[in-house]
């Protein structure tokens, strides 16, 4: 087993037929022939497609693991590549040893071969990667995540890692999970010598002096990196986060998890047209990267997950984001003569049936709204000069709704000193924030993307919960 096996995905490619080559991965399936032979489909995750592999039933030792072969078992082989003489694949392997590493019981294997739903693969998210949509979701997330950084560093955007446990409610939601290490401390005074481990349920302390905590004040989780990135972008020029990201809102919705990962730009010099470009060329790159490096993996999710999928992501790069204001929105949402669950006016939240609405059925495209009312965006938007909107975007894209939040920032110290007291925030507490508006302010903007919408997006998945390996939601944080 010394020898480095290849990937199947290379071997189907570009695999010599003659070469002499190394394999190992797990059994799909496994079918004997009359004449002797045994056909393994053998995946190793590097593609959607299983390599054939061929067994003479001479092989030495073959006969004593053959019945051993079962779905789900680990297998090490090495033989010749022959080209196949079926249309399915361009080559085969034929086996001159094979080795069985694992077996897997075929009465308890919960893989077997039928599909199994989505609800009950998220049972089993220490199995599901073997199956094939959830290896391709696996490959496409990372295809994505290569394609986003490297839209930002050809354009000379630094990534900067901002903190993931901070003091400060970035977008003022009081969404946050706290961190705090008063829990062991409170029960060691209660005179318990056991505290509870992680993953079980206590009874937590009746009262918290976050004074006495680790941080000596209440410390979350963060909800957002913006806060912080505005610190480099307004001392090194364009910047960009890609890190977890933490909400405690009780939403058990489809488009909801409670850790998701979250990519922000922050540009420096740039007002919110500039950053509606951006937001836009940054989506369009993306789905042009997972179409051009994840072509097969795509085909199967138009395939098997949602026939629409490739043509609303040609779509999307064929057409240009139409930008609408919030009022223009709200206009169009209220002429219309449907009956929404939740009727909407002139500074309300646009709510996901809204959304959708507007990006699927009315504009059928990708739509940028922009200039919402500033008594339902957080303190950090610049506020326009009609007294009541402020420059925030929100990109709506069909199937997922909102992809993208962001805004341009207000950079004028009298101006968010005002709106920090509007929104019930001390400005004492964010001196650090408004320091940057002290010394040498500038225009800036930046906006953050989902990743998970964004999968959502180019997958046809309809659940969160399946685009991210592990799923964090209410009552759910298990593996
Ligand atoms: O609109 P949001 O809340 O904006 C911000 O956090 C800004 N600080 C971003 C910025 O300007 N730098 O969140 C941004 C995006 C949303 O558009 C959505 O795609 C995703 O993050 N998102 C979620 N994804 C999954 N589960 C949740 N609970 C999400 N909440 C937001
Ligand atoms: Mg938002």
């Amino acid at each position: 087993m010394s020898t480095q096996a290849a990937r199947v995905a290379t071997l189907l490619t570009r695999g010599e037929p003659g070469s002499q080559v190394v394999v190992a991965g797990w059994v799909r399936t496994r079918r004997d022939s009359k004449q002797g032979f045994s056909f393994i489909e053998l995946n190793d995750g590097s593609c959607m497609a299983n390599l054939q592999i061929v067994v003479d039933g001479n092989v030495p030792g073959f006969t004593e693991i053959k019945s051993d072969l079962t779905t789900g078992s680990s297998v090490h082989v090495a033989g010749e590549l022959k080209e196949s003489p079926g249309a399915k694949q361009r080559v085969e392997l034929h086996a001159a040893s094979l080795e069985l590493l694992g077996t897997a019981d075929a009465d308890e294997y919960p893989l077997q071969k039928k599909r199994h739903s989505f609800e009950f693969l998220r049972e089993i998210a220490h199995l599901r990667p073997r199956t094939n949509t959830f290896g391709a979701i696996a490959r496409v997330r990372n295809c994505v995540c290569r394609a986003i950084h490297e839209f930002f560093q050809s354009r000379g955007f630094l990534n900067v890692q901002t903190p993931i446990i901070t003091t400060s409610d970035c977008e003022g939601a009081g969404e946050m999970f706290t961190v705090t290490t008063l829990l062991h401390e409170s029960i060691a005074a209660r005179g318990e010598t056991k505290v509870p481990g992680p993953g079980t349920a206590a009874s937590p302390p009746s009262t918290l002096n976050f004074q006495n905590d680790f941080f000596g004040k209440r410390a979350s989780l963060t909800v957002s990196g913006q806060l912080e990135a505005e610190i480099f972008a307004t001392s090194l020029g364009p910047v960009y986060t890609f890190g977890p990201t933490f909400r405690a809102e009780n939403s058990n919705t489809a488009r909801h998890l409670a850790e998701f990962w979250m990519i922000e730009p922050e540009v420096p010099f740039c007002d919110l047209d500039g950053d509606m470009q951006l937001a836009e060329a940054f989506i369009k790159s993306i789905v042009q990267a997972s179409l051009d490096e994840c072509r097969e993996d795509m085909e199967f999710f138009n395939e098997r997950i949602d026939n629409t999928v490739l043509g609303t992501l040609q779509n999307i790069l064929d057409h240009e984001f139409k930008r609408i204001s919030y009022s223009e929105a709200v206009d169009i949402v209220t002429s219309t003569d449907r009956t929404w669950e939740y009727p909407v006016k002139w500074g309300d939240n646009l709510q996901a049936e809204h959304e959708r609405f507007l990006t699927e059925e009315h504009f059928g495209q990708p739509i940028i709204v922009f200039d919402y009312p500033r008594t339902i965006k957080p303190f950090y938007m610049y506020c326009n000069d009609d007294g009541r909107t402020v420059r925030a975007m929100d990109v709506l894209v069909p199937r997922v709704g909102e992809i993208i939040g962001g805004s341009q920032r207000e950079h004028r110290l009298e101006t968010l000193d005002l709106r920090l007291r509007e929104c019930g925030l001390d400005p004492a507490d964010y001196w650090w924030y408004r320091d940057l508006r002290r010394y040498g302010s500038v225009p800036h903007s930046g906006f953050g993307l989902g990743l998970e919408r964004m999968l959502l997006l180019l997958t046809g998945m309809q659940n969160i919960r399946d685009v991210i390996p592990f799923p964090r939601t209410p009552k759910h944080a298990d593996f």
